[in-house]
């Protein structure tokens, strides 16, 4: 339970100066009580026994520990509500999901949040004041039962056991050694966390007879947490089933608590204490649990993954076997997602001669050679002053293919076309199709906006590993048969330079699908030949757009020159009301059923269709967001208080505390606490988002985040981009369509303990690790079993640790990925040509 803290930290100063920084550990004996209530025998599932007993602390980062209350949030609720654009059924929907949690869990959270701050406040006392500290925990022994009731709650994970765990605070003033009894009779459930606790519950007791103190101090926390129990009680009516919530809160064992003890932490946390101690009981405990888990896992065998694509391996583009097989490649089939049945485990090579990528914003100029050794781009667009290659770097001059002389000057040739554009301020997230190297996207950074960019892993050879590599964010993605994996009415403006998408073909399926995604008002910007050249190919594609565009309303805005690029853009907007659609003469292309959701993107079919712009004033695409940057702090206008959020309150409440949270979390421990050197950190990796927290609190970095939506969890990517982010759904069972080494930093919220349900957890750090950048970090928050068994994966890679930490069964892991692959190789069959 929530009693002790366990700081490990590691630092280490890396050779390169990528990880130069380090973290100071300072390590303070402390002695914490934990409290030992439990039943000795083996069978009986002791309750207490999740309090670990140990007296030794170790204090590090502070910041640090404060954090990790915060941290455990939301998780198992998250996939419960959904968030939906329709107001009206909002709340219904949110509703949905969660048959377990769902109608208790506001108050649950309320609740938990409150015990788990006083424990921190308590910690902090001890800190100071030991002495008066062991007093108060004599005090508090009496006080423990609650502990037991705890891990009954968590166990159970019914609701009707409330009312056991109620009882049992009522007998609260027993001693431990009754209550462990008590419990373990009325709690049968809790033979599933004991059996992990149980390894030897004697050897437990022997430690807590051998130092009282720890259970003293346990007895303290106890104590408090009951306290505040009781004025939950008090404020929400005193329900029996609140009780309980507290206590599992507290115990957290449970997947299904866990949400609401982090919620808890999110809504309102204890200041940051200086130190923090961990019980002598939660480290034996913890100590236990790494052994546990090493034994389980024992050994991992990495493989190097030797497939056609080599270095350049992403398992769901490169399925060899799955494209041979395809009937058709007319629509571009072959750039889709075709993912195997099983993940790789294995992990993918180095490219040979590969050195630690240049850093934003050099490297939006130039990048090593090595690191993507394609030359054919080179070769094919060097005479377009697209990439060279110069020495042993790859050059950008002046920006891609449209932009001989400047993607600035371009990009300032837009506004100045339509002022309505403005950018980084009107406008802040864009699409752009078919982006070649990014180039403009690379250079909208310096008005403020953020670009989705992507293009289809095609011959022209990783255009979009060009542009990861030089820090602009892109994805390997393709118009095929699918809908983009983003939900519809996000993109403020969408552009497309030269790509050459047959728009108007097969009813202007594509076209419609940008319109699906285009925020209802929002511009078009279309520079390609079409526009600007006469040839008789041209003037035919020109004339279907024309036809194209108005049959689905949009209205031509300008066509203008760019004379110095020499070249010019259509720019078009998509209408904010129905009455164009309604007005047209004929009904081609019909207007989507009222079934179709334009939010649903996840391996969704493109149809031929129009979806109505939302006029009511409470749905989302009927007001444009506020300008950038205030769209950031603020719940979107169509977030209903009438809606529950993720985190179990009124959506509007939920978002603003989950922002408090993540800024309070980056500012007092990842920016400072971790080790981390953030001016080396360019692209990161967000991969469970809920409403965007993170990477707001970001927002002053010189980085950008992808965050990601998990299709399983509630559809919370609308408020995402809302806010002038952006994001992308995404199963992780998969692989993710980027390249790998992409990012500098990936971080994981609840995200391990959740996805090693539903497939197969090696495969999913081995993805990771793809991902990831050599000496890129990875940042974990979990619970504490997942973490250890993230933790010896992660050693068994040779990955340095930078700082594990946990309480209360939460988490927190700070790893540094390696240059080191394995020796041996596996040959991954669906990958071979
Ligand atoms: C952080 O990284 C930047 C850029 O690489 C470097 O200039 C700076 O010295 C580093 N800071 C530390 C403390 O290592
Ligand atoms: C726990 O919940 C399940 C599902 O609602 C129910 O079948 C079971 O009887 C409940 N157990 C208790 C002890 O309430
Ligand atoms: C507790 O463990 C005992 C022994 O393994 C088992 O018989 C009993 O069914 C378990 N109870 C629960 C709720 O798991
Ligand atoms: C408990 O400790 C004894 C002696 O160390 C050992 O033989 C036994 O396997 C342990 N039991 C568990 C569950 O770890
Ligand atoms: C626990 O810590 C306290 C304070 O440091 C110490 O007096 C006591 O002996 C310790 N007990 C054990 C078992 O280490
Ligand atoms: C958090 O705690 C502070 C101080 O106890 C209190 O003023 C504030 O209202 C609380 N915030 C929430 C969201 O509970
Ligand atoms: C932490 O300790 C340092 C040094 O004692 C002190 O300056 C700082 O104010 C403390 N911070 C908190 C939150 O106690
Ligand atoms: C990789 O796989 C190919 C095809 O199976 C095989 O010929 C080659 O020897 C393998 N290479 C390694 C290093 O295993």
């Amino acid at each position: 339970m929530a009693l002790g803290k366990y700081t490990r930290v590691e630092n280490r100063r890396s050779s390169s100066s990528y990880c130069s920084t380090v973290t100071i550990v300072v390590f303070v004996a402390l002695c914490l009580v934990g409290v030992w209530m439990m039943t000795s025998s083996s069978v009986v599932p002791v309750q207490n026994v999740d309090v670990p007993q140990e007296n030794k602390s170790e204090v590090k980062g502070q910041e640090k520990v404060s954090e990790v209350k915060e941290q455990a949030s939301e998780t198992s609720e998250s996939k419960t509500r959904q968030f939906e654009d329709n107001p009206g059924d909002l709340p219904e929907d949110a509703t949905k999901g969660d048959s377990k949690v769902t109608s208790n869990q506001g108050e649950e959270k309320q609740e938990e949040q409150k015990p788990e701050e006083k424990t921190e406040e308590k910690i902090e006392e001890k800190v100071e004041e030991q002495q008066q500290q062991e007093e108060k925990i004599e005090e508090k022994v009496e006080e423990k039962p609650e502990d037991g009731s705890k891990p009954e709650t968590e166990d159970g994970g019914n609701k009707s056991e409330d009312g056991d765990s109620n009882t049992q605070n009522g007998d609260s003033n027993s001693e431990a050694g009754d209550n462990g009894e008590k419990k373990s009779g009325a709690n049968e459930d809790e033979n599933k966390t004991n059996s992990d606790e149980n390894e030897n519950k004697s050897e437990d007791e022997e430690k807590k007879l051998d130092n009282p103190d720890e259970t003293k101090d346990g007895d303290k926390v106890n104590g408090q947490i009951e306290e505040k129990v009781e004025q939950n009680d008090k404020e929400s009516g005193g329900s029996s089933g609140e009780k309980k919530e507290d206590s599992q809160a507290i115990s957290q064992s449970s997947t299904e608590v866990f949400p609401s003890g982090a919620q808890s932490e999110l809504l309102n946390e204890t200041t940051t204490q200086n130190s923090s101690w961990s019980t002598q009981a939660v480290e034996s405990k913890n100590e236990k649990e790494t052994q546990r888990s090493s034994k389980q896992q024992t050994v991992y065998s990495w493989k190097l993954c030797n497939s056609t694509a080599g270095p350049d391996f992403i398992p769901c583009l490169d399925n060899i076997q799955a494209i041979k097989s395809l009937h058709s490649t007319k629509h571009y089939e072959h750039r889709e997602r075709h993912c195997p049945e099983e993940a790789p485990t294995c992990l993918v090579p180095l490219p040979e001669g590969y050195r630690r990528p240049i850093e934003w914003p050099k490297s939006r100029e130039k990048i090593w050679y090595y690191n993507v050794p394609h030359t054919k781009l080179a070769e094919i667009k060097g005479h377009q002053n697209w990439v060279k290659v110069t020495g042993e770097y790859l050059t950008f001059p002046g920006g891609g293919t449209q932009f001989k002389h400047g993607a600035l000057h371009y990009i300032d040739f837009i506004q100045e076309s339509v002022p309505d554009i403005a950018w980084g301020k009107r406008t802040r997230v864009i699409l752009d199709v078919g982006c070649g190297v990014a180039s403009f996207g690379g250079f909208l950074f310096d008005r403020d906006v953020l670009t989705m960019s992507f293009a289809p892993k095609d011959e022209h050879e990783a255009q979009v590993q060009f542009a990861l590599e030089r820090g602009i964010p892109s994805i390997s993605a393709v118009m095929g048969t699918k809908r983009l994996p983003f939900p519809g009415r996000v993109f403020d403006v969408v552009h497309c330079a030269r790509c050459r998408v047959p728009w108007h073909i097969e009813g202007g399926k594509l076209l419609l699908e940008l319109n699906r995604v285009l925020r209802p008002g929002g511009f078009f910007v279309w520079s390609a030949t079409p526009v600007y050249q006469k040839k008789a190919e041209d003037v035919e594609i020109w004339n279907a757009m024309k036809k194209l565009t108005k049959a689905i309303c949009w209205e031509l805005v300008t066509i203008s020159k760019d004379t110095l690029n020499g070249v010019g853009a259509a720019i078009y907007r998509k209408p904010t009301s129905n009455e164009c659609y309604e007005k047209r003469s004929e009904k081609e292309p019909p207007i989507c059923p009222e079934s179709d959701a334009p939010d649903a993107a996840w391996n969704v079919p493109l149809q031929a269709c129009l979806h109505k712009v939302p006029t009511d004033p409470i749905h989302r695409g009927s007001q444009w967001p506020d300008q950038w940057p205030a769209r950031l702090d603020k719940p979107p206008y169509w977030l209903l208080t009438s809606q529950t959020g993720v985190y179990g309150k009124a959506a509007p409440e939920d978002f603003n505390a989950d922002y408090q949270h993540w800024k309070r979390v980056v500012s007092k421990s990842y920016l400072n606490g971790m080790g981390i050197n953030w001016s080396s950190v360019r692209s990161v990796m967000d991969m469970r988002s809920v409403y965007g927290g993170f990477a707001a609190a970001l927002k002053d970095l010189n980085v950008w985040v992808m965050n990601v939506v998990s299709v399983d969890a509630p559809d919370t990517l609308p408020i995402i981009y809302e806010r002038g982010l952006f994001g992308i759904y995404h199963d992780w069972c998969e692989s993710f369509s980027t390249y790998p080494r992409s990012y500098d930093l990936v971080h994981a919220d609840h995200l391990f303990s959740k996805i090693k349900k539903r497939c197969n957890l090696v495969a999913v750090v081995a993805e990771v690790d793809r991902i990831l950048r050599p000496e890129g970090k990875l940042i974990v928050r979990d619970n504490v079993e997942t973490i250890n068994e993230l933790e010896n994966m992660v050693r068994s890679m040779q990955w340095e640790v930078r700082m594990t930490y946990s309480k209360d069964k939460e988490g927190l892991l700070c790893v540094q990925k390696s240059i080191w692959r394995p020796s041996e190789s596996e040959t991954v069959k669906f990958a071979i040509a």
